[in-house]
């Protein structure tokens, strides 16, 4: 699925493009009905909650999961990546986020780039994430927050916050929020929030200002993530697991469009589970 000069020119201006409803309810099924399984299991790339048994991101399914595998080379999410960047993709993070029902908690203010940079030395931010709504996201579970246009800012100052959730991440204050939603607009569209039913997708950059509040609802908002790098802008350090930040460069190949609901040869290797060296990082080496 390509995209056009118009949606191009909207991605510019915006930073994220939403399309409604773009994999079918038979497609997301394949997804979804795979999610308690790998929930389930218990292994590190499984972060739960802060105080709580419940998944709050599940990572690198793509490498153990077959449907999950079929996903992060489904045409629809890779080319308009690639339309963009104008270069191949390698995965470099692949979550399931559970957002559970009354218990899935916020996630703070940022940039991914800014945790890829900080943590990871990725060169450039020539990446992009892409959300698809496993469940219907509506305002009451959680829906992802957006400054609109804030991706034109680059990197923008951020804080290590190991504290307020059970995963770290670069965020950004209160004060810089404030000042970039008044340039945007404030309470006319300086802060956007694109819901819809389980299927949509939305492409956005990997320095657009984004967060999300906590689920009070009984509803979960399990929404998958891909985070593309352009090949060429590769990472430059392992300072986190590699199941965390992914160490395997090779450009990604598209599958038919067909490939959630027929049966394509996919390689998981780490079906057998999660090889040694994934959990090495270049902390490890600095304190031999
Ligand atoms: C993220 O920013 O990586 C996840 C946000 C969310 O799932 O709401
Ligand atoms: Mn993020």
């Amino acid at each position: 699925m390509h995209l056009t000069k118009d949606q191009l020119k909207k991605f510019d201006e915006d930073g994220y493009l939403f399309f409604p409803n773009l994999f079918t309810k038979e497609e997301i099924k394949c997804l979804s009905s795979e999610v308690p399984k790998l929930y389930n299991i218990r292994a590190e790339y499984n972060y739960r909650e802060k105080g709580s048994d419940l998944v709050r991101t599940n990572f690198a399914a793509h490498l153990y999961s077959k449907p999950f595998a079929k996903l992060a080379r489904h045409p629809r999410m890779i080319q308009p990546v690639e339309d963009i960047l104008k270069e191949k993709l390698y995965m470099h993070q692949f979550k399931i986020n559970g957002k559970m029902a009354f218990e899935g908690d916020v996630w703070q203010w940022h940039q991914d780039y800014g945790t890829w940079f900080n943590d990871d030395l990725m060169p450039e931010s020539r990446a992009m994430n892409i959300a698809i709504f496993l469940d219907d996201v509506t305002e009451f579970n959680g829906p992802l927050l957006f400054i609109p246009g804030s991706h034109k800012k680059g990197v923008i100052k951020a804080n290590h916050d190991l504290t307020t959730t059970s995963y770290p991440l670069w965020t950004i204050d209160n004060k810089l929020i404030s000042e970039l939603v008044d340039r945007a607009g404030g309470k006319e569209g300086g802060i956007v929030s694109p819901k819809g039913k389980a299927g949509s997708m939305i492409v956005f950059h990997s320095c657009l200002v984004h967060a999300s509040s906590n689920n009070l609802s009984p509803f979960n908002r399990i929404s998958v993530y891909l985070s593309l790098c352009a090949v060429s802008n590769h990472i430059k350090r392992y300072k986190r697991k590699e199941y965390i930040a992914h160490r395997d460069f090779t450009p990604i190949e598209c599958l038919p469009d067909d490939c959630l609901i027929k049966d394509y040869q996919v390689d998981l290797p780490w079906e057998k589970g999660v090889p040694e060296s994934a959990y090495q990082t270049s902390l490890d080496e600095i304190s031999k």
